[in-house]
């Protein structure tokens, strides 16, 4: 059984499927197909499916050309049915982790896709998870559902976990040239995987187990969590002490060794920074363990959109303006620079509360053109001179490069830089406002006689 998978992975004769084919699964599928292998490609959603189908993409990471060129080979076979499963030898589970309403993890994508693949389980089948989850989802939920078909782990089939690295919009690290971690359920489980994605990947990296692998990706989310949450910090305590956060954090960056550079912003977004910790929290929770420092970067970085709320109102307020009636334009709502990807994004929760808070709101985002916003869908506005001059305050939530700040903050009376996207600007720093620059939210709390006048929910919170 083992012999037969391992000789037809090699010779590139297995048949291969990637289940959901979103930001992740739709690259992997691709990769895999220019290795040579035959991709079946499943997702739930039909349009999708069309779409690729076109030889289209809907996603940045992946070109038009890349679809229409591995359709073209014959490799790569895009569909919404399962029963595809009946002829393949590999499968790779990339369907959506989020978090339920009350923060809970919500693994029914996973659930469903296991019972899928449960009811077309055959012996000889390599299944690898790579949706990002709590350690112990591999050993204590797939594989009974899998061994629940009569087949045994490691005799009949083989059952790993891998977690994905992408990052969307990275222009050095793909699919390919990111190493991957594998660990399996036995050693064979772990070898397998391991020559499995060696076929397409430059360096895999095993090991010990599936619950060791699972643990890898939420350090590395975590990590990132807790180290934006700490820099967040630093840049309200840098607006205190009326220093720039940025100046500070180039500097200490000249250290050759113990130090990596964070920087602030308006708050967490994707799909991966702000879930992935909560589903590392939850299941400690269940054991009885609080997770502290996930705990903490999670209150202070959700609270960044009220720090940048506040930082329009100050801005407004050189003015004489409330934010009721003001005209305010968003710069940038997806969640990171470069990507058209506004899930979980700081900018819809900032937005929010600009509108709650009675602003004439409007964004511009060039790879976002509409955005639904509580019940309403809003149109990305063109960026004329005109429209800039006519707002009272343009706020940089996301740093596209295709921004020409130079000519949009020539014309605005009043910037909000999150990102510190104006550094090269000083020409104009009299009307911006920069987040952990001295001159935001907590500027007026420098005074240790005034302090009682500070916003304390936002500096104590
Ligand atoms: N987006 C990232 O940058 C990133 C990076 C690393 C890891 N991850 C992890 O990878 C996983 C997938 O994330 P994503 O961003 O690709 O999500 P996504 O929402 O872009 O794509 C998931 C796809 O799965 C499909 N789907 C859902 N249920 C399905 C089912 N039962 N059968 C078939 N298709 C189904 C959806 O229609 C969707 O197209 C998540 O666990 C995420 O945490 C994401």
């Amino acid at each position: 059984m083992r012999r037969e998978l391992v000789r037809k992975i090699r010779n590139r004769s297995a048949n291969v499927a990637v289940i959901g084919l979103g930001y992740v699964g739709l690259p992997l599928a691709l990769q895999i197909a220019s290795a040579g292998f035959k991709v079946v490609g499943i997702d739930l959603d039909q349009n999708k499916i069309a779409t690729l189908k076109a030889g289209k993409s809907y996603i940045g990471d992946a070109a038009d050309e890349t679809v229409a060129g591995a359709l073209a080979t014959g490799r790569f076979l895009p569909t919404s049915e399962f029963a595809a499963l009946r002829d393949v030898d590999t499968v790779s589970i990339c369907v959506p982790t989020p978090l339920s309403k009350s923060r809970d993890p919500d693994i029914s994508f996973i659930l469903s896709a296991t019972e899928k693949i449960r009811k077309y389980l055959h012996p000889g089948q390599l299944i690898v998870l790579e949706s990002t989850t709590y350690p112990g989802t591999t050993d204590e939920l797939i594989l009974p559902e899998l061994e629940s078909s009569g087949l045994r782990v490691g005799r009949d089939f083989f059952l790993a976990f891998s977690p994905e690295r992408i990052d969307p919009g990275n222009t050095s690290f793909n699919t390919r040239n990111t190493p991957k971690i594998v660990g399996g359920i036995t050693e064979e489980c772990t070898e397998i995987a391991h020559i499995f994605y060696s076929q397409f990947i430059e360096r895999v990296v095993p090991v010990s187990s599936t619950k060791c692998a699972e643990m890898v990706k939420l350090l590395e989310n975590t990590f990132r969590s807790v180290n934006i949450g700490m820099v967040n910090e630093l840049a309200l305590m840098c607006d205190v002490l009326g220093v720039d956060v940025y100046e500070v954090i180039d500097a200490a960056a000249t250290k050759p060794f113990g130090f990596i550079p964070f920087y602030p912003g308006p708050g967490l977004g994707g799909h991966c920074i702000p879930i992935d910790p909560h589903y590392l929290a939850w299941k400690l929770k269940a054991l009885n363990f609080q997770a502290r420092f996930i705990a903490l970067a999670a209150e202070i970085n959700g609270m960044m959109p009220t720090v940048v709320t506040t930082m329009v109102g100050e801005g407004l307020n050189r003015f004489s303006r409330s934010i009721r009636g003001s005209k305010v334009l968003i710069l940038g709502v997806a969640y990171k620079k470069n990507v058209s990807d506004c899930r979980e994004s700081p900018a819809l929760d900032v937005m929010r509360m600009l509108i709650q808070k009675g602003a004439v709101l409007s964004y511009n985002d060039p790879f976002v053109a509409t955005l639904r916003m509580n019940g309403n869908t809003m149109k990305s506005v063109d960026l004329t001179s005109a429209n800039i001059a006519s707002q009272d305050c343009i706020v940089i939530l996301t740093d596209h490069s295709d921004y020409d700040l130079h000519r949009i903050i020539a014309a605005a009376k009043l910037v909000v830089d999150t990102r510190n996207a104006t550094k090269d600007l000083q020409q104009f720093k009299d009307k911006i406002i920069k987040l952990g620059a001295g001159n935001s939210i907590a500027s007026f709390a420098r005074h240790p006689d005034d302090s009682e006048n500070a916003p304390m929910s936002l500096l104590t919170h």
